[in-house]
């Protein structure tokens, strides 16, 4: 069995490949499970278990396994004829919560006696490709067929930014942006409402090219790099531009190797496929010494109109529409652009009786996509829509307060179908679903959690 707990579907993916991979091999099809739905008695029966998870909050499990936390890692099963092992994606920027609750459910799988096959393997980030060639090493060694290429997700694509647009010019908040792609190749224009858009975070390509000249080096030379062909041109784009002095008497194969390659940023994208173009609602992150955050910076202000961004379109399964029925949508500011995606969805579909509660700064300048609104209620797609700002005078309210004071609104929704989506940051997520845990319960939120009807799409 290939058990998973994927909160933006990279370990969900990782899992399917792992099983496909092995089931190749194996006599038998390799199950692929949701660890969040498993009992003690599925891993004992499992045999051989290799389980996939990413890490969430603060070191804490994707939503989908929580209530497997709770419930099933509060005590310690006898797992003695089990033989697992641990793949645990996470990102080394979260330090001291890097790969925590793969590491912990490692430990709790040892302490009830499975039979560890090999190490767990630690994933930093999307392209780690020293990880996952030990992933992929050791799946041969169970059987499989399988190499690093197939299991990394693929390279990028070629975007040309269209349109960039100021949406809340005088907000007392942070500036927000509209930003509009086209792919190069059309058959990038493929994804489905809750996915994201991998953006590649570039250097101005007038810097790209001084720092070529000025080293005398050819851009246009081909060099293998996370696992990919690339120009060296591209490859410099990707990377921090090294001082001179980093640079200097080194060979181009060590430089190659010693590039810094920035990290790739998530977006939520706003729009459906039908329209040709992308839409992305990003709000530029300024750090406290007045420098722009690399991915939001790039795309709010570094990129140039009719110029290259690279993006790569990760399925998010965890967060694509759950049902056609009643849906509440909740979310606050920039969390817009994931729920944006699902009520053109609804809107498409005539489906209707939707309720979206949103929380920004201002009413005169934050209400993003107001047309889109009107146009929503208009048509019926919105049955209902409740707005809160915090900087309207009087005591600031937010998002959470509006859920508290709607709970039992909420409560009737749920009780005929409804599901909900909560989109945007980590504080206002933990608040709203606070909320719900006081209006609903906790085991209701579980249940709806385990039968998808409860999705997050939260950072
Ligand atoms: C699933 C998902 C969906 C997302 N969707 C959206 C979306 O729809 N819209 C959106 O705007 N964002 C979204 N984000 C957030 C987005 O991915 C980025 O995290 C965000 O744009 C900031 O990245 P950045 O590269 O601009 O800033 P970074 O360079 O990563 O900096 C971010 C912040 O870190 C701090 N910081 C970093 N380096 C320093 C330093 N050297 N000194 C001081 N402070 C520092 C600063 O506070 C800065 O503002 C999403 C994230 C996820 C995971
Ligand atoms: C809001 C948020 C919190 C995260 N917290 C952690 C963390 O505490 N430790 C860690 O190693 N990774 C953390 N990550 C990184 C994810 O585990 C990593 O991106 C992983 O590849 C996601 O896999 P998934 O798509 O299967 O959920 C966090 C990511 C986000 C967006």
């Amino acid at each position: 069995m290939v058990a998973f707990a994927s909160q933006t579907g990279a370990a969900e993916r990782i899992a399917w490949l792992s099983a496909n991979a092995l089931s190749g091999a194996a006599k038998n099809l390799v199950r692929v499970a949701a660890l969040g739905g498993l009992t003690a008695q599925d891993l004992s029966d499992a045999g051989i278990l290799l389980v996939v998870t990413s890490t969430y909050g603060a070191g804490e499990a994707p939503d989908s396994a929580r209530a497997f936390v709770r419930k099933q890692m509060a005590q310690v099963p006898m797992l003695k004829g089990v033989s697992y092992a641990v793949l645990s994606l996470g990102d080394r920027k979260y330090d001291a919560t890097f790969c925590g609750f793969g590491c912990g459910l490692d430990r709790w799988l040892a302490s009830a006696k499975a039979r560890r096959m090999f190490d767990i393997v630690c994933v930093d980030g999307d392209d780690d490709t020293d990880a996952m060639t030990k992933w992929s090493e050791q799946l041969n060694k169970l059987g499989a067929n399988t190499n690093v290429e197939q299991l990394m997700p693929g390279a990028p694509q070629d975007w040309l930014l269209a349109e960039r647009r100021l949406l809340n010019p005088g907000s007392p908040g942070g500036e927000a942006w509209h930003i509009a792609l086209t792919p190069k190749d059309p058959a990038q224009l493929n994804w489905t409402a809750g996915d994201i858009a991998e953006i590649w975070p570039r250097n101005r390509q007038a810097d790209v090219e001084e720092f070529l000249d000025r080293h005398k080096l050819d851009g246009g030379l081909s060099f293998r790099w996370a696992g990919h062909w690339m120009f060296l041109r591209d490859i410099i784009a990707h990377c921090r531009l090294p001082q001179d002095y980093e640079v200097e008497g080194i060979s181009l194969d060590w430089l190659v190797e010693r590039l810094e390659p920035f990290a790739l940023r998530e977006y939520s994208i706003a729009s459906l496929p039908g329209t040709g173009r992308m839409e992305l609602l990003v709000r530029k992150a300024v750090k406290d010494d007045g420098s722009l955050g690399l991915g939001s910076g790039w795309l709010t202000q570094g990129s140039t109109i009719g110029g290259v961004v690279s993006l790569r379109l990760r399925p998010n399964p965890n967060f694509h529409a759950p049902a056609d029925g009643p849906q509440i949508l909740i979310g606050a500011g920039t969390g817009m652009a994931g729920l944006r995606a699902h009520l053109l969805y609804r809107a498409q579909k005539q489906l209707g009786d939707a309720w979206l509660l949103f929380g920004e700064r201002s009413p005169a300048t934050d209400l993003y996509y107001a047309d889109d609104i009107k146009a929503w209620t208009a048509d019926g797609t919105l049955a209902r829509t409740d707005l809160v700002f915090s900087r309207q005078g009087g005591p600031r309210k937010y998002v959470h307060q509006l859920v508290t004071d709607e709970g039992a609104r909420i409560k009737s929704w749920v009780e005929r179908g409804a599901s909900i989506l909560v989109c945007g940051g980590l504080k206002m997520a933990a608040g709203v679903e606070e909320a719900l845990v006081a209006i609903l319960g906790e085991d209701k939120l579980d249940q709806l959690t385990q039968d998808g009807l409860y999705r997050r799409d939260v950072y």
